[in-house]
């Protein structure tokens, strides 16, 4: 069951998967990450004709709340409209959101409203990552 502040990150990264730039691999994902101060951003995976210049959607939407000062975070729910292959973040992204907040939730969903759902945290996602002290 998703709480009702997971449901209106489901909905509004369902939202902005319309936006989603993916010709080349044809899987579409949206993102929608929480700052604690309760501000909502979103992001869509940016593909390339040079594949490996690709950026998820978990990253654009990290990215742009950083862009905005958002340091701390409660919340990611990310988004696929592939229903069989559900977006769990890529290595790079988990690294990428660890370095705001390791208990940050993450919740995984396919396109169908009442379709399967992963709730993860980030720690669980990704154990021993790397850390230099601030
Ligand atoms: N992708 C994401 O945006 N997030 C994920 O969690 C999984 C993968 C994108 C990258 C690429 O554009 C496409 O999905 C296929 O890998």
């Amino acid at each position: 069951m998703m709480s009702q502040i997971e449901e209106k990150l489901y909905r509004e990264a369902k939202m902005a998967l319309p936006e989603a730039y993916a010709p080349y691999s044809n899987y579409r994902v949206a993102a929608a990450i929480m700052a604690e101060d309760g501000r909502i951003f979103t992001g869509v995976n940016v593909e390339n004709a040079s594949y490996g210049l690709t950026i998820c959607a978990e990253r654009v939407a990290l990215f742009s709340a950083a862009a905005a000062g958002c340091r701390s975070f409660t919340h990611l729910v990310v988004v696929s409209d592939d229903n069989e292959n559900l977006p769990l973040p890529c290595g790079a992204c988990r690294q990428v959101l660890m370095e705001f907040s390791p208990e940050m939730k993450i919740i995984v969903a396919g396109n169908d409203d009442h379709g399967e759902r992963l709730f993860l945290t980030l720690a669980e996602l990704l154990p021993f990552s790397f850390e230099i002290k601030k």
